[in-house]
């Protein structure tokens, strides 16, 4: 294992939007200081949103801290669970803005996971036509992914975060301290977006990844700072280029075609979306070899990594064809036709068509018991 710097506990990555440029603070103790916010626009109001799991944990730190620049401050606490990432849910932040007659300056404050973060960043980007918001990812999936870049959204009993928008956020605090509270399970499925960047764009990194499981497994500090910065660093270099996925930044969903397939089809929140990824980039990188790309040692060897992260590596058996059918509801596909992110060779990545069969093929072979590492 390389050895890290605690240095690396304190860390900043800009992320390029010209005048909506951001900073993502990566470190400890940046939740509960009044500093981490003090060059966020001034309000009267500024609301936490947050769920009923992470509110109990990580809320009065918050609170607290913002009292230094907001005199009031309201809390709006939503039901916990990707179940809930419903209009529904959503209305209770309008909701909660509303009976408290916040204006078009009030502050979000989105204080959780990825759910938590993609409810709040709609509701800012649509209450009174925007207002600015702040993502504090509790989650190691929402440090190393959801929280940068401004995709917000929510599900549709028919796909996975079909309704929603672009919409930056003005800053992101990665508190890694509070990792600690996080499940071994959610850890793990943070891990899947983490590996996620190595096939795609850094080999290296994949290399440190699989050198440094054990510690990332285990909640290492330091080891977790350097997994958000790094993937935080690769994300702000990819949506920088391309803000609303016209091209590079569909790399980013490595997996997902197959990942949403798995959660719409066992019902939102029975496999994590983390497990789903895992799961799904197993077939991604299978598919790449199938289509003559990459060698079938290194879908091995991703494959071994996903297993050693505590992931799923075999599909749930929905059938190829209901597979198929969930995957035409995705939003890279085009005239039904559906597109898949793909290994080109190790470390970089692109987004082709295969034929059904082919998927078929591939998909058949991902959920049969006998193929698990
Ligand atoms: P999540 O938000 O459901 O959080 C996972 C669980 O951990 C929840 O039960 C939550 O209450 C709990 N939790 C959160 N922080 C905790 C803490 N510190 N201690 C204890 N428990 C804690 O799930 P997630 O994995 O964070 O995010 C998944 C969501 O993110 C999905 O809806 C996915 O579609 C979305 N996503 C969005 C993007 C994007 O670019 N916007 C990227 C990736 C994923
Ligand atoms: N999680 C994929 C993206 O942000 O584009």
């Amino acid at each position: 294992m390389q050895t890290l710097s605690p240095e690396l506990l304190v860390q900043d990555v800009a992320i390029d939007f010209g005048d909506r440029s951001y900073r993502i603070a990566i470190g400890t103790s940046l939740l509960n200081n009044p500093d981490t916010y003090a060059d966020l626009p001034r309000a009267t109001c500024a609301v936490i949103v947050t769920n009923t799991t992470v509110g109990p944990l990580y809320r009065d730190a918050l609170a607290t801290a913002l009292s230094a620049h907001y005199p009031q401050i309201h809390t709006v606490v939503l039901p916990d669970g990707e179940a809930h990432k419903t209009w529904q849910t959503l209305n209770l932040i309008f909701d909660a803005l509303l009976e408290n007659t916040c204006d078009r300056h009030t502050v979000l404050f989105a204080l959780g996971g990825g759910v938590v973060g993609d409810m709040t960043g709609f509701a800012a980007a649509s209450y009174m036509r925007g207002v600015p918001f702040v993502q504090v990812p509790t989650t190691l999936l929402a440090q190393v992914d959801s929280s940068v870049g401004g995709k917000t959204a929510i599900n549709h009993p028919l796909g996975k975060n079909m309704i929603g928008a672009f919409y930056q956020p003005a800053l992101v605090v990665c508190d890694i301290a509070t990792l600690a509270s996080l499940p071994a399970r959610e850890l793990s499925a943070g891990l899947a977006e983490v590996i996620k960047y190595g096939p795609i764009n850094d080999l290296a990194f994949l290399d440190w990844i699989e050198g440094n499981l054990d510690a990332l497994r285990s909640g290492d500090r330091v080891a977790l700072a350097y997994a958000v910065k790094r993937s935080c660093e690769i994300k702000a270099w990819v949506v920088s280029q391309d803000e609303r996925e016209s091209g590079l930044r569909a790399i980013l969903n490595f997996g997902h075609t197959f990942g949403h397939a798995i959660e719409s089809g066992m019902g939102y929140g029975t496999w994590l979306h983390g497990e789903a990824v895992g799961c799904g980039m197993v077939m991604a990188a299978r598919l790449s070899e199938r289509l003559g790309l990459i060698e079938p040692s290194f879908v091995q060897r991703l494959t071994q990594l996903i297993a050693n992260a505590g992931l799923p590596t075999v599909g749930p058996q929905l059938g190829a064809a209901r597979y198929l059918d969930l995957m035409r509801i995705d939003k890279k596909s085009e005239g039904g036709q559906i597109k898949f992110v793909v290994i080109d060779q190790p470390g970089s990545a692109s987004v082709r068509k295969a034929p059904d069969a082919l998927v078929a093929e591939v998909i058949e072979q991902s959920c049969q018991p006998d193929t698990a590492v």
